[in-house]
């Protein structure tokens, strides 16, 4: 991808993100949405793709038809909200690869600390999409785009659906060869890390947690 930053202002994504920020939004249907906006974002997350061709028979004629390149890439969700937009990309690529980084906050020293890491083989061959609904410090994604680079990621892309000036600006500065998808940059941070205007704490919302 060509950009650092791409913010996906197509209509219904627009539309359903205003649905899931409003609070009276309930978990089932703000679930849904996330689903469906993932499918959306996923469009943009891998328009730039390799592609090759393959010879295949239509019924008049054969043609060099195109299809993906390479090995299957891999989707990263960080847990627990990542999973959020797992689901509905992998619709979309079926044969993706999936990965899961688990990363809690340190209370003393608020460093992100693993305790989950778990990825494909190949990953140095393969496109890694990391999927996380809220970049807001930065600091989890910072952490696990470390942590996938280490285990040998070479092309990381990253998608969200909402993002603070404050996790761009981060990313940019710790991971600049990575491009992030999202569909809107809000305001700022609060004193608690949320993000303003935003959507609360998307885990909680997803999952109906408190
Ligand atoms: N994580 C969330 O779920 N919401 C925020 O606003 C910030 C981080």
């Amino acid at each position: 991808m060509t950009s650092h930053l791409t913010i996906v202002t197509h209509p219904l994504v627009q539309h359903k993100l205003s649905l899931m920020r409003d609070k009276s939004t309930p978990t089932g249907e703000f679930r849904r949405l996330l689903h469906e906006i993932s499918q959306l974002l996923a469009y943009e997350v891998t328009r730039d793709l390799p592609m090759t061709t393959r010879r295949i028979e239509t019924p008049l004629c054969e043609i060099d038809a195109p299809v993906l390149a390479g090995r299957k890439p891999v989707l990263v969700s960080i847990l627990r909200a990542g999973n959020g937009l797992l689901d509905g990309v992998l619709e979309l690529i079926p044969s993706a690869r999936v990965g899961f980084v688990g990363l809690y906050r340190d209370e003393a020293t608020l460093e992100p600390v693993q305790y989950y890491f778990k990825v494909p083989p190949g990953l140095s061959e393969r496109t890694v999409i990391v999927l996380d609904p809220m970049l807001a410090t930065g600091n989890s994604s910072v952490a696990a785009i470390d942590l996938l680079k280490r285990a040998g990621a070479k092309e990381i892309r990253m998608m969200c659906l909402l993002a603070a000036p404050e996790g761009v600006e981060r990313m940019a500065k710790a991971h600049p060869d990575v491009p992030i998808v999202t569909a809107a940059v809000d305001e700022c941070l609060n004193d608690h890390g949320y993000i303003v205007p935003g959507l609360g704490d998307a885990g909680d919302r997803m999952f109906g947690t408190k």
